[in-house]
């Protein structure tokens, strides 16, 4: 039945996608579609026919909904992408399907672009109504729209539902988050040129070159890897591990290897456009049809001049590419392309400058039997100075929990490496959009206007492995370890030049630093049982955790 509401709703939106796509006398539509349906490696020979056929079909409804104007049922079309077992499970699609049909949009432009938008987005709207209700069938009607409520009050938590996938084959893939001013435009505007994308790809293999117009900041989220970047006239290649923090300079040529016999290699990487504010793109030379190779849409008059070679040699070099962009390679290959030094520069040797900056290289900058926090800033690693960006990774132990803190100037992308548990965090943008009923009583005298005085809604939800939460600048948070695992956050801080994370609990907290009298006036108690509760709490980032926990939050 689920998967019944997927397939209709691949179609739905696969048929929205078409339909924006433009309109040739010939159908080009359904030359593609069937295109793709046969470049799916993935695909076995049957799999291929019944796409080719879903694609035909589509095709057919579409003429009739053209010539019968629109609102007609969706058609039977699809070649979105299986789902494959992964450091990430995936659960619903429907996000994805939307950010695709945007993504697509984006070749149009003006008025075109926006109609295109809006109608990925009346599809998704419409869609997701049907998702809702088949999920949780059996649940009152009532309780279902809480729950998307609820979902609607928590923007800062993205699943796995929330990422694009990009180039992908059977040995890996790249996925990539939603533009954060997507989800909301009021709340992310400050980091609307950051994107999150995680690689993925299994022992032995191969990623493509390719280049992107973005800059780019990689973690080794697990594996062992060999980084190779051609720059304007040089090539260097770092052997990457764990924990090893790369930059790579927007347009500088990249491929990758995973030289581990057994293991994933996995990485997070921030991203942050040069040319259009949110949005980047990957651009392959090497390549054939899939990868597609860019050097194909040049005429071949201009393919014969630049190479000056004939038309057929061109032709046959870049016809040949077809097992996507990861692919499998031999052990001989993978030796050929990392024999160099541990995270050295090849072939001028060590050196000063060095490429790579591993996060437990220094000692972490909180330690204790609840934790430990290593941070790396500019003060470091160079390379993140003009990101005005820096790494942290906390590892909570099992059942223990972080300070309550905030950052004073960095809003902070994580993404959950290993383990579980939750988080929570005070936020006074969604208290003006929720119900009146989620209001608390004030005081007397405490005046609650819109627009005044702040009031807090309790933003929380699960964490577990692959799970990405933002935490803008100035917001109060805490993240609580599962009982039975460590949580590891890794974290991107975006403003993080001269950012400090101030503490509200713990041996160091602000409130500790008031005189009397400004701790008297504010909580309108004697300082004596301020104190009581604020200097109770011996250790200074990382604490016991709650005894019982609660796990009443939204289960998003
Ligand atoms: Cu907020």
């Amino acid at each position: 039945m689920v998967c019944c509401t997927k397939a209709s709703f691949c179609l739905v939106v696969f048929a929205a996608v078409l339909l924006v796509s433009s309109f040739g006398a010939e159908d080009p539509e359904l030359k593609e579609c069937k295109h793709k349906c046969r470049a799916q490696q993935r695909y076995g020979e049957k799999q291929r026919e019944a796409c080719v056929s879903r694609c035909e079909e589509y095709s057919r409804q579409k003429q009739e909904r053209e010539h019968g104007g629109e609102g007609g049922g969706g058609g039977r079309g699809s070649y979105g992408e299986d789902d494959q077992s992964s450091w990430i499970n995936r659960d619903i699609p429907t996000t994805e399907r939307l950010q695709k049909c945007l993504q697509d949009c984006e070749t149009r432009h003006g008025t075109d672009q926006d109609r295109c938008r809006s109608r990925c987005r009346r599809e998704y709207e419409s869609e997701r109504g049907t998702y809702e209700g088949d999920e949780r069938q059996g649940e009152m009607e009532e309780e279902g729209q809480e729950k998307q409520q609820r979902y609607e009050e928590n923007p800062y938590v993205f699943e796995d539902h929330h990422f694009v996938t990009g180039p992908q084959s059977q040995h890996g893939r790249i996925r990539i988050l939603q533009k954060f001013t997507d989800r909301s435009k009021k709340l992310f505007r400050g980091i609307e040129n950051y994107r999150l994308a995680i690689y993925e790809a299994d022992p032995l293999t191969f990623l493509v070159p390719n280049h992107w117009d973005a800059e780019a900041l990689v973690f080794v989220v697990k594996g062992k890897g060999t980084v190779s970047l051609v720059t304007k006239d040089r090539r260097e290649s770092f052997n990457i591990k764990e924990g090893d923090i790369l930059r790579i300079k927007a347009g500088t040529t990249a491929y990758l290897i995973n030289r581990d016999q057994n293991e994933r290699l996995v990485l997070a990487k921030l991203m942050q456009p040069v040319s259009t504010p949110g949005n980047f793109e990957a651009f392959y030379g090497a390549g054939g049809e899939n990868p597609e190779s860019f050097y194909r849409v040049f005429s071949n008059e201009i393919l014969e001049a630049a190479f000056n070679v004939r038309r057929d040699r061109i032709e046959k070099l870049f016809g040949q590419q077809k097992q996507g962009a990861i692919l499998k390679v031999s052990k001989e290959q993978i030796q050929g392309m990392s024999h160099h030094e541990e995270g050295g520069i090849w072939p001028f040797g060590g050196g000063e400058s060095k490429g790579t900056y591993n996060i437990y290289q220094e000692h972490p900058t909180h330690a204790n039997q609840y934790g430990q926090l290593y941070e790396v800033d500019y003060s470091r690693f160079r390379s993140l100075q003009d990101l005005d960006v820096a790494i942290t990774l906390a590892n909570i132990t099992r059942g223990a929990m972080t300070a309550l803190y905030y950052n004073s100037r960095a809003t902070k992308i994580c993404v959950v490496k290993d383990g579980a548990g939750y988080y929570e965090m005070a936020c006074p943008h969604m208290m003006s959009q929720s119900h009146e009923s989620h209001q608390r009583k004030q005081p007397e005298g405490s005046r609650r206007e819109s627009g005044g005085t702040p009031s807090y809604q309790k933003i929380s939800s699960r964490l577990k492995r692959g799970t990405v939460v933002v935490v803008p600048a100035g917001h109060p948070f805490v993240a609580v370890a599962a009982n039975d695992q460590n949580l590891q956050l890794i974290c991107f801080l975006v403003h993080a030049n001269d950012n400090e994370k101030h503490t509200l609990a713990g041996k160091r907290n602000v409130i500790n630093r008031l005189e009397r009298e400004a701790k008297e006036l504010a909580f309108g108690v004697p300082e004596r049982e301020v104190d009581q509760v604020f200097r109770s709490q011996e250790e200074e980032f990382f604490f016991k955790g709650p005894r019982q926990q609660h796990w009443g939050f939204s289960d998003m």
